[in-house]
């Protein structure tokens, strides 16, 4: 309550920001772009996708994704940061847990996908182009950078153009797609190699919040997601954002708890305690959103996504005894896609085994025994005074993911706007790059 009206004032500046950029608007002079547009791009894809039909991006999108799917058996996607982390957030929590290894009707036909470009990590390239060499398939790249000059990206996309050359021949064009500018190197280059299909990374969309623009539609429709429930999910979060008071608002009670967490209570560290194998690549997803967004001038809080219960056994006593600094915000799942596995009874060959003395918990099954785990861990952490906050989420699918993508994006601008800190921009991440590109050149 105390805070409501400070939310009410971010909430409304945050709603005008994305006024101007859907009116084209110049933005009021700051030190940095305010690149609001990724607010209104939901809207603004499935309201085209209405309007245009084939002729829009959405069912471009899903063509260009169909026909790569048809051509190729694998698709590597190149990028770095907010043009990686979303994309790897939406295989992890939409698709098959072993996507990749499945038969490839286990996956509706679509190709496997490798991240790539995302370091300079020379075995680790090195290993994937020699699986791609191994397998003999058809396969197909995908290049996305916004500024189209990152050089883990730029270098990557150079090292795998040479091998797809070597493998497609003359369809090389037709098996890289890029994201990118409308103009810049990558652009360039594409234009010279003839793509013959280029996606851009609309102006005004930064890329830690573009993940609902190509950059991430893309990679979501070759994996055969449904683009457009991603979307409808995140506009719903849009409207329940912009309408509902304070205290429903999903995204300004998450803010105000974390905001008062760390003003009144030096609550600097920010655990994302995901329940489920599912959720870590969405949770490291944040982990950059918040870090690059408002981690300036000296201020921020630190992100620190865990996946439970397994970092219950690496980092939990921690969580649990360490220095009070900590708000830890529980992401809970409710229903699993998968019917539930009983711990069941021992017998093999007609012998019965109860060694482990778990025949007393064979009725269980194990979403019983995680429900246990969320409320036994918390319940620890109340009696000892541990703040803690939940995000549940009904189901996961391509429409929670997509409230939750934007309720989290939503969050950290509303955010920067209370602490007056501009979420956009990242010139921080500048200083390696300037140094890193001078070394090299010398
Ligand atoms: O959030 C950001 O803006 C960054 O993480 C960028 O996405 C990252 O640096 C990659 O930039 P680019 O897409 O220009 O290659």
């Amino acid at each position: 309550d105390a805070l409501a009206p400070q939310l009410e004032a971010a909430r409304a500046e945050v709603l005008a920001d994305a006024e101007l950029w859907a009116a084209g608007a110049a933005v009021p002079e700051q030190k940095e772009p305010l690149d609001a547009g990724f607010h209104l791009l939901p809207d603004r894809l499935l309201a085209e996708l209405k309007e245009k039909g084939a002729a829009s991006e959405l069912a471009r999108l899903k063509a260009t994704a169909d026909r790569l799917a048809g051509d190729c058996k694998s698709v590597v996607v190149l990028g770095i940061g907010g043009s990686y982390m979303g994309a790897r957030a939406l295989l992890e929590s939409c698709c098959h847990p072993y996507y990749n290894e499945v038969p490839a009707d286990a996956r509706g036909n679509r190709p496997r996908i490798y991240f790539e470009g995302n370091n300079v990590d020379n075995d680790a390239a090195t290993g994937l182009i020699e699986l791609l060499k191994s397998r003999d398939e058809p396969w197909g790249v995908v290049v996305i950078s916004k500024s189209g000059g990152t050089l883990e990206t730029a270098a990557a996309t150079r090292i795998f153009l040479r091998e797809l050359a070597a493998s497609a021949g003359d369809k090389l064009s037709q098996r890289f797609v890029p994201v990118t500018g409308t103009s810049g190197k990558l652009f360039d280059l594409a234009t010279a190699l003839g793509a013959p299909e280029m996606y851009d990374v609309p102006d005004g969309v930064g890329g830690r919040f573009s993940v609902l623009s190509a950059v991430g539609l893309l990679p979501a429709a070759i994996l055969g997601l449904d683009i457009e429930k991603l979307l409808a999910g995140a506009k719903a979060m849009n409207d329940h954002f912009a309408t509902a008071p304070v205290k429903d608002n999903v995204v300004l009670k998450y803010v105000g708890v974390s905001h008062l967490l760390e003003e009144t209570e030096d609550c600097v560290t920010r655990i994302l305690s995901t329940w489920g194998k599912r959720l870590e690549a969405a949770g490291l997803w944040y982990d950059q959103l918040l870090a690059e967004s408002l981690g300036k001038d000296e201020r921020g809080a630190l992100p620190l996504t865990v996946v439970n219960t397994r970092d219950l056994h690496s980092r939990g006593q921690q969580h649990q005894e360490g220095v009070r600094d900590k708000l830890i915000t529980n992401v809970i799942v409710e229903k699993q896609d998968s019917k539930p596995l009983a711990i069941g009874k021992l017998d093999l060959d007609g012998k019965a085994y109860n060694q482990d003395k778990l025949d007393e918990l064979a009725a269980k099954t194990l979403p019983e025994v995680l429900t246990a785990a969320i409320a036994g861990t918390n319940q620890a952490y109340a009696e000892d005074n541990r703040p803690t906050t939940d995000i549940v989420m009904p189901e996961l699918d391509e429409h929670t993911i997509g409230q939750f993508l934007q309720m989290m994006m939503l969050a950290t601008v509303v955010e920067g706007r209370l602490i007056g800190i501009n979420p956009y921009g990242q010139p921080g991440v500048e200083a390696y790059k300037k140094n890193m590109n001078a070394i090299l050149r010398k």
